[in-house]
């Protein structure tokens, strides 16, 4: 175990750093325009697996490899006609495509759970763009967050859940995004399925397809995270779609009228996503022990439909 995590300045040493970092083997978050991710090079076996142990994952479920470009990313799968144009509709964003590996990829069998897919994404952060492009090579990285918990969206939520447990944290302030990226897979015919709603809508990837996305997110076959039924857990228990506060409650608004803390006051569900895990730790910490967060109710819409799940989680049964 390390003592100590490294805060790297978003600068061109600092990521020279980084990046030296993660292909001698060593874990290093990195902020994406989502939320922070726990950087390990995805061809090393024992990088990988030290993701697991630092989040304390229960089970190897597959990661993302992240990808500075789709080039990069054809060289480790094969795209269909209807991959292309979403790649080229929202890439470099927050979308992740699940595609058939290639023979020979090379990524450790621990990023795939083994899987013939794997999940790819080109991030559009600059500095997740410019350390994959130092690393010269496909980057593992589940969310820097304890396995479970809320996924961290400023380097000190990266040190609060995991530090002593990686080399490294890139100081990239806060995420754009604040919810994680899309998940869409293909099911046997070519059809794209939503496995993960998340930073682009469904609407959008809609629009391109021409049709409407299928739905995947079976709880009793879980593919994508947030099919575990409680995750994204703030220590306080969570109350959701409430209209009005019980008493004694810590009010999280959204839209206009009272709130101990407000996700968007304009009820911009774009400003709420990029709140919700700061938020939902900072209610933790004003709400005290043994207290009830109450959300206002959010639209199922656009990017409500991403942080509606992952409130669906926050207030699941806890195991
Ligand atoms: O925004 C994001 O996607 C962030 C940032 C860091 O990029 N990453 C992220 O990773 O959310 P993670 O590990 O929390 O979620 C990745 C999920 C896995 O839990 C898994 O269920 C799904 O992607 N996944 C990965 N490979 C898959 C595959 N081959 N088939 C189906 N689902 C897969
Ligand atoms: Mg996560």
């Amino acid at each position: 175990m390390l003592d100590k995590t490294r805060l790297i300045a978003p600068d061109k040493a600092g990521l020279a750093e980084a990046a030296a970092l993660i292909r001698a083997g060593k874990l290093v978050a990195f902020p994406t325009e989502t939320v922070y991710g726990l950087g390990a090079d995805a061809r090393n076996d024992r990088a990988v697996a030290a993701i697991f142990d630092a989040k304390g994952r229960p089970r190897f479920n597959p990661l993302i490899a992240h990808v500075p470009d789709i080039g990069a990313a054809r060289s480790l799968a094969h795209f269909t006609p209807t991959a292309e144009a979403l790649a080229a509709a929202f890439w470099p964003g927050p979308l992740t495509l699940v595609l058939a590996q290639r023979p020979g990829a090379g990524l450790s069998p621990l990023v795939t759970a083994d899987l013939p897919t794997v999940a790819l994404r080109v991030p559009a952060h600059p500095l997740a763009r410019a350390l994959l492009q130092a690393v010269d090579g496909p980057v593992a990285a589940p969310s820097a967050n304890p396995s479970g918990r809320v996924s961290p969206t400023r380097p000190e939520h990266v040190l609060e859940g995991l530090t002593g447990r990686i080399a490294a944290v890139i100081d990239g302030g806060s995420c754009a995004v604040g919810v994680e990226s899309t998940i869409v897979g293909f099911d046997g015919a070519g059809r794209a399925i939503l496995l993960r709603p998340g930073g682009v809508s469904a609407e959008a990837i809609e629009a391109v397809l021409g049709m409407p996305l299928g739905q995947g997110g079976n709880a009793a076959a879980p593919t994508a995270p947030g099919q575990l039924e409680s995750h994204y857990a703030p220590a306080a228990a969570v109350r959701l779609q409430a209209d009005e506060p019980r008493p004694g409650e810590f009010r999280l608004g959204f839209g206009p009228g009272p709130s101990d803390l407000n996700l968007s006051p304009s009820a911009d569900l774009v400003e709420a996503a990029a709140n919700l895990f700061h938020y939902l730790r900072e209610a933790d910490r004003r709400a005290g022990p043994g207290a009830t967060i109450a959300v206002a109710p959010i639209p199922e819409t656009g990017l409500g439909r991403a942080i509606n799940d992952r409130l669906r989680r926050a207030a699941a049964p806890r195991p």
